[in-house]
């Protein structure tokens, strides 16, 4: 069985592969029915522990544009609220017999151990702080191509915001760095992570000097539902220290682009004025994640023979493939 866990095993040609794989998808989407035949017969179970808009809805429209069927889970509305265990959850999904599961969960590390109790495929959405990969995938894809290129050698990228709480922010500096981008983390010292020191990036506390050498600006949200106690003074002082505000675009290069995974609120870390801006790529960044996540489940259900009807075809026609397809097959 194929899983995506995390960003860092794939390394920089796993995530071209993948990025070309996309390239395919969105190719698929465009067509006047957006649909190919190439996971019909597989199940995808989406498992959301935890809430959320777009990523649950692309992984859910990705699997029926490739002809899955989609069993959805939430959590709230499970037999969870009785008090069944996820283990108990996945092994009574289990014997459904489907092939992939799509987990989200607040805690780190949920989805590695749900792929130790399963033999099918597992994708992780977005586990606690730790990873978020497929939005990884979904912001290099757009970076990448926005650029006409497929690598991101040499690009500066200034992230600015919650970083401490950010799976995003995690999952994107494995992602950039293996791509050959340089990075900047920008933030008050209370949300950086501990372990910062360890991470490939310079450490900055002052976002105008950052922003006026930045390529690229990712935005992170403040994620308040994740601390336990303030870790901001106040929220006005955060956005005039650490916002991207109006007068701020001023200091960005007429050639930067600016990004941000979502969900935003105008007016904290975010302005109005930055979120319409013409460098900003946050709506790409949303339309990428559909073929991207149609790759990823093409790529781990096409390497994971486990049903018994024909493994896998071409993304692109009904005619049937062994393997995961290259840009030739
Ligand atoms: C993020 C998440 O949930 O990790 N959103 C997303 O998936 N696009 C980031 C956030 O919640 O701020």
């Amino acid at each position: 069985m194929v899983d995506l866990l995390d960003i860092e095993p794939l390394g920089r040609a796993g995530i071209e592969e993948l990025h070309s794989l996309t390239d395919r998808m969105v190719e698929v989407c465009s067509r006047p029915i957006p649909k190919s035949p190439a996971l019909r017969g597989r199940t995808v179970v989406s498992c959301f522990f935890e809430d959320s808009t777009r990523t649950r809805l692309s992984f859910e429209a990705a699997a029926r544009r490739l002809s899955a069927d989609v069993m959805g889970f939430s959590a709230g509305s499970s037999s969870m609220s009785k008090g069944e265990s996820v283990r108990d959850t996945i092994e009574t999904i289990d014997a459904m017999r489907v092939d992939a599961y799509v987990v989200r969960h607040r805690s780190s590390g949920v989805p590695h151990q749900i792929s130790r109790w399963t033999d099918a495929s597992v994708i992780n959405a977005g586990d606690g702080q730790h990873g978020h990969p497929t939005q990884a995938l979904l912001d290099t894809y757009t970076l990448t191509r926005q650029r006409g290129g497929t690598g991101l050698d040499g690009l500066h990228i200034v992230m600015v915001g919650d970083i401490r709480h950010s799976r995003v922010a995690r999952s994107d500096i494995d992602a950039m760095v293996a791509l050959g981008a340089e990075i900047t983390l920008v933030a008050p010292p209370t949300l950086l992570p501990p372990e910062v020191g360890t991470f490939p990036v310079r450490v900055s506390h002052d976002l105008d000097a950052a922003l006026a050498e930045a390529d690229v600006v990712y935005v992170l949200r403040v994620q308040r539902e994740r601390m336990a106690e303030a870790l901001v003074p106040t929220m006005r002082e955060y956005t005039a220290t650490y916002g991207l505000t109006a007068r701020r675009l001023a200091l960005l290069s007429p050639n930067a682009h600016i990004m941000h995974p979502g969900p935003m609120v105008r007016g904290l870390e975010i302005s109005p004025e930055a979120a319409d801006d013409p460098r900003a790529l946050i709506t790409a960044q949303v339309a990428a994640g559909v073929p991207t996540r149609m790759a990823v489940l093409f790529w781990t259900l096409a390497a994971n023979p486990t049903s018994e009807e024909p493994v896998s075809t071409d993304p692109m026609n009904d005619a049937p493939v062994s393997a995961v397809p290259t840009e030739e097959s």
